[in-house]
């Protein structure tokens, strides 16, 4: 038992930049697990019914930030769900120390030369990608990198489809409920 909570019950939370696959990922883990899931950005989204792009634009990346807050240390607390956060959550001190607390936090990393091949899939659903030049988004890309490293557990996806990605996050997580029951 860890806290409160035994590992098996704790939440797994997905982080990892923009693009690389955290809520196909999670929602396949989800479906094989016979987990809930949730993804923080459509929660959101349904709040304020409209895309972040809107959200952003309309109502401001500041009340965003804080609704986001809110969803992930509601979430991360409970037990069994498998939740999806967007790229820029873990900037957020007080959401990596109630993820790191309270549930298992997967990083899903990918090499800069994986992703911008994946760039022109992206940027016109990302708001923080809009108005950028390359070297700018590189730039946040390697920022972000940091935050990402306070977590239970990284795999670098470049080389794996979300499937395969999926799996061996599974096949990693019964190994580690076995060790500790
Ligand atoms: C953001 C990432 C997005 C979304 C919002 C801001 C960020 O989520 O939360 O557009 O700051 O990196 P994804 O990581 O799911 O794209």
């Amino acid at each position: 038992m860890i806290g409160n909570m035994s590992l098996k019950e704790k939440s797994i939370v997905f982080i990892g930049f923009m693009g690389v696959g955290k809520t196909t990922v999670a929602q396949l883990v989800a479906k094989k697990l016979y987990r809930d899931f949730v993804d923080i950005d459509e929660e959101i989204e349904k709040e304020f019914g409209m895309p972040t792009t809107e959200i952003f634009k309309r109502i401001g990346e500041k009340k965003f930030r804080e609704r986001e807050k809110e969803y992930v240390l509601h979430y991360c607390k409970q037990p069994l769900k498998i939740i999806s956060l967007g790229g820029g959550a873990f900037l957020q001190e007080d959401i990596r120390e109630a993820c790191l607390d309270h549930s298992i936090v997967f990083y899903l990393d990918i090499s800069w030369d994986s992703w911008k091949e994946r760039l022109h899939m992206l940027v016109d659903s990302r708001p923080v990608l809009q108005n950028k030049s390359m070297d700018d988004i590189k730039d946040l890309f390697n920022a972000r990198k940091s935050t990402y490293e306070e977590h239970n557990s990284k795999l670098m996806t470049d080389n794996f489809n979300e499937e395969e990605v999926a799996d061996y996050i599974i096949d990693s997580l019964k190994l580690a409920w076995d060790i500790h029951e």
